[in-house]
């Protein structure tokens, strides 16, 4: 049995159903039942639990094999805080899987996350040192941005359907977008133990791009010119301070914004592809597949 937290987000719904394709028996952790009724349809078990709950995490991780923690909170203020749920939830994640003595815990960071300057990737790093000294069998994910959510849901999209979209800053910094289904089958390979024990694996896409670029792609293939604004940086800072006090997780996605629209981060595959062969989708392809349905 595989437990799968945050099993209704964009990657942990694609994982539960892959998996559960492959005969696996699943068990998908939400805190509410209801988004997870497409897994359930699929025959995956489905456990209410928080994370900012260690009760809920220990039935949850009862009886099960393997632990893959794709949850996050950056958004989240109040007793959602990211400190709560990025961090000390996953450190009581962590326990309670090592309690139930599970053989493998995939723990899913992010590309870059040693550099971001945001508390998101201040808690991710605390949790992935945390796993490393926790005695567990373990593979550590750092993904690039999933071409679903920040090419498509952010830029793409929008322009799809009205023909405009507002980017973060300039757009002009290079940046790396891997699908989703990459990132699963990076998953596959972690939970099959293997080499992957013990490993970090840095994961990304074969090309990198920027968000205008990205935007130009989505004019081309839908045929026609889109209306592209920007939120200038000034903005993007002044409202990362003020939010600070009243909404954390709104404060940082605007520092994580900032930070990405002003850093190089072009991202190379090939040193995880030399250990861990792997045909990467291009944002090209992926992109097509959603314009022309
Ligand atoms: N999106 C990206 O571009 C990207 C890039 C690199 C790394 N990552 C990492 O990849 C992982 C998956 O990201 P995603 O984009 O697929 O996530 P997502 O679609 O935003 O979904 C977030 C998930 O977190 C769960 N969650 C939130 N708060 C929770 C809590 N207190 N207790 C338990 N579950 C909670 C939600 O479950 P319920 O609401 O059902 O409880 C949901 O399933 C995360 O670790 C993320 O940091 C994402």
């Amino acid at each position: 049995m595989i437990l799968i937290v945050g099993a209704t987000g964009v990657l942990g719904r694609a994982l539960g159903k892959r998996l559960l394709e492959h005969g696996e028996q699943v068990r998908a952790m939400t805190r509410n039942p209801e988004n997870a009724t497409e897994l359930k349809t699929m025959g995956a078990e489905i456990v209410s639990g928080d994370l900012c709950d260690p009760a809920s995490l220990r039935r949850a991780c009862a009886g099960v094999e393997k632990v893959v923690a794709s949850a996050h909170s950056i958004f989240g203020r109040g007793s959602e805080a990211s400190k709560y749920v990025d961090g000390q939830g996953h450190k009581d994640l962590i326990d309670a899987a090592k309690e139930a003595g599970i053989r493998h815990f995939v723990y899913v960071s992010m590309e870059g996350v040693a550099v971001n300057p945001t508390p998101f990737a201040h808690f991710k790093q605390e949790v992935e040192q945390y796993l490393q000294a926790s005695g567990l069998n373990f593979t550590i994910l750092r993904p690039t941005a999933f071409m679903e959510t920040h090419a498509h849901t952010m830029i793409g999209q929008p322009i799809l359907e009205t023909g405009k979209v507002t980017l973060f800053g300039q757009g002009n910094s290079p940046r790396n977008f891997v699908a989703v289904d990459d990132v699963v089958a990076y998953a596959l390979l972690a939970l099959n133990g293997g080499t992957a024990n013990g490993q970090t694996i840095e994961i990304g896409g074969p090309e990198n791009w920027t968000n205008m670029a990205v935007a130009a792609l989505y004019e081309k293939l839908a045929g026609r010119k889109a209306k592209v604004s920007h939120m200038p940086r000034g903005i993007l800072r002044v409202m990362s301070a003020l939010l600070r006090p009243f909404h954390p997780g709104l404060s940082q996605v605007m520092q994580f914004s900032l930070w990405a629209d002003t850093t190089d981060q072009t991202f190379d595959p090939s040193e995880t592809l030399k250990e861990f062969p792997m045909k990467l989708t291009r944002l090209e392809d992926w992109v097509r597949g959603q314009t022309t349905g």
